[in-house]
């Protein structure tokens, strides 16, 4: 089974939860101005946390995730401007979205065609005035302070977790034991600001903005933990 496809993930993880993804979504939506009503696509959306509040504070919102697991936990919360698809990345919803956001490194996770599928999927799929918000890890960042190896006590199950770099990529190993021993992988494309640049201007997108964090304070690419882009399309 995938690491995001297991419920120890979201065990693993559970800090990282709605009131975060409420805090996110309060400031981006402010700072974009998005009109209510809106249609959002929440491109590898997990069990939704963001999907679920874009919806409660008044866009039309479709969630996709390539994790089974995930989207059936996520379709509890379906209603008429809310629903939910198991789908990859690159494939299209038939639909055209003012907004399409990919959200808390969601994105590289297979290789360079990939990525540039994905965001020819997204402009695709994009309205000409729509906006596009990509959050990425900043890798500059996670390299230079490089946890190498930590131990997190959560529910009961110790989870012994090891990251390294070989340049290309960034490796994580989650070792823990349920009843038996468990051990998953993740491995994410190391992408810079310029990786980005460069995929967004093979298909006439351009970054207008960065932020550095969740509270959107500027990036910054020796110190802030999140690479945050607004993307649009550009004006001929
Ligand atoms: C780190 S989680 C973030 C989930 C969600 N955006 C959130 O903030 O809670 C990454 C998600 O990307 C999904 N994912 C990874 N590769 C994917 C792909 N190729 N197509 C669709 N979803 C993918 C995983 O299943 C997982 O749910």
């Amino acid at each position: 089974m995938d690491w995001f496809d297991s419920d120890y993930y979201h065990i693993l993880y559970k800090h990282r939860d709605y009131n975060e993804a409420r805090n996110f979504i309060d400031k981006i939506i402010k700072y974009l101005n998005i009109k209510k009503g809106s249609k959002i696509l929440d491109l590898a959306c997990g069990i939704g946390r963001h999907s679920i509040y874009l919806e409660k504070i008044g866009f039309k919102v479709v969630g996709t995730d390539k994790s089974l697991n995930n989207i059936n936990k996520a379709k509890a919360n379906q209603n008429q401007s809310l629903s939910f698809l198991q789908m990859e990345m690159i494939e299209d919803t038939n639909n055209r979205y003012d907004g399409i956001f990919n959200l808390f490194t969601s994105f590289g996770y297979v290789n360079h065609d990939y990525n540039l599928k994905t965001i020819k999927n997204i402009e695709r799929q994009l309205k000409d005035d729509g906006i596009i918000v990509v959050d990425f890890m900043n890798t500059l960042f996670v390299k230079n302070n490089l946890v190498i190896e930590e131990t997190k006590v959560i529910d009961d199950l110790i989870f012994k977790i090891k990251r390294r770099s070989d340049g290309k990529h960034i490796y994580k190993e989650i070792k823990f034991n349920d009843k038996k021993d468990y051990l998953f992988r993740e491995k994410v494309m190391d992408l810079s600001i310029n990786d980005f640049k460069n995929y967004f201007k093979r298909y006439n997108l351009k970054i207008v903005k960065t932020f550095g964090d969740y509270n959107l304070n500027e990036f910054d690419i020796q110190n802030s933990k999140r690479l945050i882009m607004i993307i649009k399309k550009s004006q001929p």
